[in-house]
């Protein structure tokens, strides 16, 4: 870490992630610049109050005069700027294009331009990027699947099979080597972005980093943006009162990793991370959970009841299992995730108990995706 007055920017600063990073990097005498556009589905208010000592740019980051104004003597970039919504992402694609890709292409030109000062970019890259991830079949090995086939959805087969033997297979964690297999708008927009910094970074002998990040949870997440955060939307369901609907049968897994470890692994990479080119790294808490034990979880420590409802429901696109192995952001960095789930939980259920209700907008979401086909119903599992 420099040891003073290094100035910084961070794209996407006003948001869940980026505030956390921000107040981190306050306190470390960093000069911090934030560009945010302050997209209206992330804030509704339209108004970010920045902490003291931060400069803040409203703008977006395709509008090459704003980032090249956020960019003036900028030591550091931190790359937080997205379109986030994976679901949304399949209908929505030329904003998650533009906004993702447009906006990493137009940061990155202008950055070329800075000159020797630059010395270090990170990026906020995605589990989306690996899909279905890694998966290992007893007699057959390895193997990598794609998207889950509507015939095997509609009965009840969430599990990937084996391509070769077609029989039930093992899902391990993600690792950075295995090829990159988005089987999302979101995931191809991510994986791009990685692409453009390695060109980038390889290009001018700028070293860059990106983490790919499990799924972040923590205060501060948007309760009011119905396409993110699996934690905020249950919360919300149970805090009014609703049934929290699980989609598949509540075995899917996830990495839910807290936000504060998160900025960790940035604040690492700031750190430790700028010895070579191009480097991609892991960021989760290396452990899957399924999805009904994390609603359960979060019952328990709301203390509310509210019934779970498992209806074999399933999103078109939606992966099966997905967490990372964090062992080279472990070696490389000292990485070591500080809050297990029950803690990270603990604290975001207080904070959640502590916001104004947000209106619940399960329902309205679910319309709109049945609307579009993207929502269905397996015929054997339902319970309905
Ligand atoms: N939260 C997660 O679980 C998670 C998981 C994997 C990766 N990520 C990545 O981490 C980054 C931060 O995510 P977050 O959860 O803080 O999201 P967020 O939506 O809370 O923050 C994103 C910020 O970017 C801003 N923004 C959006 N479009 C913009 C544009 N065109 N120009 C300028 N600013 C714009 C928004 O106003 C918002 O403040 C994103 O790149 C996201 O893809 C997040
Ligand atoms: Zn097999």
């Amino acid at each position: 870490m420099p040891s003073r007055n290094k100035r910084i920017l961070i794209t996407g600063g006003a948001g869940f992630i980026g505030t956390h990073l921000v107040n981190a990097l306050s306190s470390r005498k960093w000069e911090v610049v934030v560009l945010d556009a302050l997209i209206k589905q992330v804030h509704r208010s339209g108004r970010w109050n920045p902490p003291p000592h931060v400069k803040f740019i409203k703008g977006d980051v395709c509008n090459k005069s704003r980032v090249r104004e956020s960019l003036e003597g900028v030591n550091y970039i931190v790359h937080l700027a997205a379109e986030t919504g994976v679901g949304q992402s399949a209908y929505e694609i030329s904003r998650y294009v533009k906004t993702n890709e447009l906006g990493t292409a137009v940061l990155l030109e202008e950055a070329s331009r800075v000159g020797d000062t630059l010395a270090g970019v990170v990026i906020a890259s995605s589990r989306a990027i690996y899909g279905e991830g890694r998966y290992r079949c007893g007699t057959c090995g390895f193997f990598y699947p794609s998207l889950r086939k509507a015939d095997k959805l509609i009965k009840g087969i969430w599990e990937p099979q084996c391509p070769t033997c077609q029989r039930l297979a093992s899902p391990l964690s993600s690792v950075e080597e295995q090829t990159p297999n988005p089987v999302s708008v979101y995931g191809i927009t991510k994986h791009n972005q990685e692409e453009l910094l390695r060109q980038f970074s390889e290009s001018f002998s700028i070293p860059a980093i990106a983490l790919r990040f499990q799924n972040v949870y923590g205060p501060g997440q948007s309760l009011t943006n119905p396409y993110t955060g699996i934690l905020a939307l249950f919360s919300t369901r149970l805090l009014s009162g609703n049934p929290i609907y699980i989609y598949e049968d509540g075995n899917e897994r996830r990495d839910f990793i807290y936000v504060e470890d998160t900025v960790q692994s940035i604040v690492l990479a700031l750190k430790k991370g700028f010895s070579k080119i191009y480097e991609v790294y892991n960021v989760g808490s290396g452990i899957g959970t399924s999805v009904e034990d994390i609603a359960r979880l979060l019952l328990r420590i709301m203390k509310r009841e509210v019934p779970v409802i498992i209806a074999g429901k399933y999103r078109v696109g939606d992966i099966r299992h997905a967490w990372a192995d964090i062992t080279k952001i472990q070696r490389d960095f000292d990485f070591k995730p500080r809050y297990p789930i029950e803690r990270g939980l603990r604290i975001f259920a207080q904070w959640a108990r502590k916001q104004p209700l947000p209106i619940d907008r399960y329902k309205k979401t679910e319309a709109e995706l049945i609307n579009k086909g993207l929502l269905l119903e397996s015929r054997e599992t339902s319970t309905d």
